[in-house]
């Protein structure tokens, strides 16, 4: 039989008859290989040939019952948070994060903590690899199952027989099905495996979660229908060096996509953090002059981000200024609107602007936060670590509403701050938040209630 093959581009999952240089989907270039793909009914998940429970029938809308039944607690209380109150049933959830990060660890922790029947399959370690892990996380008799396996046929005929409430894969990228011939890790192995997953998701009420890898840029290895077709996309992130790790979820079928969970890794596995200020507070024991926290968001997502300035006396000739991470023109306009609203003495000053960690923000709602690190770094006086900023600067001086500001008040407060300057033309209403939030209006007003 002549092997059938088709070309698929490797960024977004588009299928092309044949190679082209740039994929008509996506617009990526050189994306596009060739993949071996066999049409035929091997599928792996049948549900009406291994005789389980379909519970699928149409329903009216006023006969779909939404509550808490639908749902079970995974135990783990940020990820029942970040998913929206619980496991949703028949869900297909997508954990993806950079190696390291603490996927496994995470989703083990669970599934060792939770009543439910859990199948847990790897195929990235060994069963006694996930038993010296299952050892660290201090539980060793749990009624989950742990199975090393990669090919969704064995997968699916063991789940037929032990029947799980849950299952979990570490990694989609390891699986593969015999339903078609191309390696594991390949765009039409990721979708076909994941394909079956959902129809068994779907089909049986099981939630199951993936994990999957991230490529260098980010983005979740592997097709992006991956992402379209699962119903959550959870990200986990922080920096390997650092103990804290950040739960978000980007996209939820069931719940809001601006909800965060916060761990610690500790020897013993992740820990939950419910008093997220001591994420900040440890980090710095006191205010510095220059340095202000502006609430901006990365894409969707809410992040918290540190801008420092130093102002000093020219020496030479011309003041200098620098910026990292953030448009230089903006800062030479954000000055001038400072010596014509806050007495700054353009002329005789050296600026110097950082954005921390090295990220870069396109975000107009750090404004406020550069100016305000400026006049405190020119002042000498510290503002709280307690404030966050979140405002557009004009050229008249005014502070301008940004978007998505209830995202914005709603990372702050639960990140601990207890104070958001922001543009009173954003309208929010303070009883909904425990968080104080000061509206402004002027860049002189900010000045006469952060330095007078
Ligand atoms: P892991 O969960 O394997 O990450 P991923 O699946 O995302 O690649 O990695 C977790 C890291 O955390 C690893 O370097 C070891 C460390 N660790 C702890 O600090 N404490 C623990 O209890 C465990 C199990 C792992
Ligand atoms: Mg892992």
């Amino acid at each position: 039989m002549k092997t059938k093959t088709t070309f698929f581009c490797q960024s977004c999952g588009a299928q092309y008859a044949k190679w082209m240089g740039q994929c008509q989907s996506c617009g990526e270039w050189n994306t596009i290989a060739e993949e071996i793909v066999q049409k035929e009914e091997k599928r792996a998940w049948k549900a009406e040939s291994q005789g389980l429970r379909p519970i699928n029938k149409p329903l009216k809308v006023s006969e779909i019952v939404l509550d808490a039944e639908n749902r079970i607690s995974s135990t783990d209380t940020e990820l029942d948070h970040v998913l929206g109150g619980g496991i949703v049933l028949g869900s297909l959830v997508l954990l993806g994060g950079e190696p390291g990060i603490g996927k496994s660890t995470l989703l083990l922790q669970v599934a060792l903590n939770m009543k439910q029947n859990v199948l847990y399959v790897s195929g990235e370690e060994s069963q006694s690899q996930l038993k010296m892990r299952a050892e660290r996380l201090h539980q060793k008799d749990s009624d989950c199952l742990l199975l090393t396996e990669t090919n969704t046929q064995n997968i699916f005929r063991h789940i037929t027989e032990i029947q799980p409430d849950v299952v979990i894969i570490d990694s989609i990228q390891t699986l593969h099905t015999d339903a078609i011939d191309a390696s594991p890790g390949s765009i039409s192995q990721i979708r076909e495996t994941a394909g079956e997953l959902l129809k068994f998701a779907k089909e049986t009420a099981t939630p199951v979660f993936l994990i999957g890898h991230i490529t260098k840029d980010g983005q979740i290895a592997g097709p992006k229908i991956l992402e379209h077709m699962v119903d959550v996309v959870l990200q986990f992130e922080g920096d390997r060096h650092h103990i804290y790790r950040i739960l978000r979820s980007q996209k939820n079928r069931f719940g809001a996509t601006s909800e965060i969970g916060i761990y610690e890794m500790q020897q013993t596995g992740l820990r939950a953090v419910t008093n997220p200020s001591e994420l900040l507070i440890s980090q710095k024991d006191q205010a510095l002059s220059g340095t202000v926290i502006a609430a901006t968001l990365e894409g969707m997502r809410p992040l918290m981000i540190e801008v420092q300035a130093l102002v000093s006396s020219a020496v030479y000739g011309t003041p200098q200024r620098s910026a990292t991470g953030y448009n230089i023109k903006r800062l030479h306009m954000l000055l001038a609107v400072l010596e014509k609203r806050a007495g700054f003495k353009l002329a005789i000053k050296d600026v110097f602007l950082n954005i921390a960690g090295g990220i870069q923000v396109d975000d107009p709602a750090i404004d406020l936060s550069v100016i305000v690190a400026i006049l405190s770094s020119n002042e000498n006086i510290e503002i709280s670590q307690n404030s966050c900023f979140a405002a557009e600067v004009g050229l008249a001086g005014e502070i301008r509403p940004v978007t998505r500001i209830e995202q914005r008040i709603a990372e702050a407060e639960k990140l601990g701050f207890e104070q958001i300057y922001i543009s009173k033309f954003n309208k929010v209403a303070q009883k909904n938040y425990k968080i104080e939030i000061v509206a402004v209006g002027k860049v002189e007003d900010v000045y006469r209630k952060l330095f007078l």
